[in-house]
């Protein structure tokens, strides 16, 4: 079955397209069918971060109006066979219902494992749409005090959306200040917002180079969570809440 998982935040600039493409990586080295659909329609960025960016013919606004079937606008990785992005180039300012972009994804979401929608920071309208898409959500923050108190809000938003699991990816930690006890700890963390956190991902020098850290092992871990029980290897308790 198809898991459309949700990638959000609240705040701008706290990981969320770096968390979307770095997991969707992770599962398609694994071997998943997997659709990146980058629903940030005003700064879209995923064909950049995963280097497909002059590779689009098509976008999901050409699926919308009906110049192309949906599948046409899916990109498909040079590298990662497995790996697809939904094209959304050249849209800006155009207004495209959460309904018309759901049937698009809709269409194509059976051929895939995991459909990983990019949303947008803020919570209005594109957020809206995007979250409409998902039946799960990852809410990424940082261990900050104004990042956590903009996924504190976003949680309660999605609880209106009748998703089966919301968890929480804590990107941006300097594992240092966190042993140390200087910024608030996993724990902390997951009691404040009253969410699991399914990974804690520090912040990568290779980042700055280039924006997918294959080697990660926070990412490999985050992708480790996202996996049926049978499948997961060694993966403690925190992990397994993921999938209730
Ligand atoms: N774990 C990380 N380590 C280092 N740099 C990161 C990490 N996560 C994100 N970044 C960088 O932070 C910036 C913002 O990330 P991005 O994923 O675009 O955020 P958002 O989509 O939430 O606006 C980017 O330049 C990205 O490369
Ligand atoms: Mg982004």
């Amino acid at each position: 079955m198809t898991r459309k998982i949700v990638v959000t935040s609240g705040k701008g600039g706290v990981g969320k397209t770096t968390v979307c493409c770095n997991l969707a990586v992770q599962l398609a080295r694994r071997g998943f069918r997997v659709a990146v659909c980058d629903l940030d329609f005003g700064l879209n960025n995923v064909d950049v971060v995963l280097g497909v960016e002059s590779l689009a013919t098509y976008d999901v606004l050409d699926a919308v109006e009906g110049r192309c079937r949906a599948r046409q606008t899916l990109v498909k990785h040079p590298r990662y066979p497995t790996l697809y992005t939904l094209a959304s180039n050249r849209i800006a300012e155009r207004y495209i219902s959460p309904q018309a972009v759901r049937l698009v994804i809709d269409s194509f979401a059976p051929q895939f494992d995991f459909i990983l929608i990019d949303s947008p920071a803020g919570i209005e309208e594109g957020f809206h749409r995007a979250v409409s898409c998902a039946e799960e959500a990852l809410i990424v923050t940082t261990p900050h005090i104004s990042a956590m108190r903009d996924a504190d809000r976003v949680a309660a938003i999605l609880q209106s959306y009748k998703l089966t699991a919301t968890g929480l990816v804590v990107n941006l930690v300097k594992r240092d200040l966190m042993r140390k006890g200087e910024i608030l700890s996993r724990e902390e963390i997951a009691h404040t917002l009253r969410l699991p956190v399914v990974a804690v991902v520090p912040e990568e020098d290779k980042l700055f180079l280039d924006n997918v850290a294959e080697r990660s092992r926070a990412f490999r871990a985050l992708a480790e969570s996202m996996l049926p029980r049978e499948e997961k290897r060694g993966i403690s308790g925190i992990f397994r809440r993921w999938r209730q």
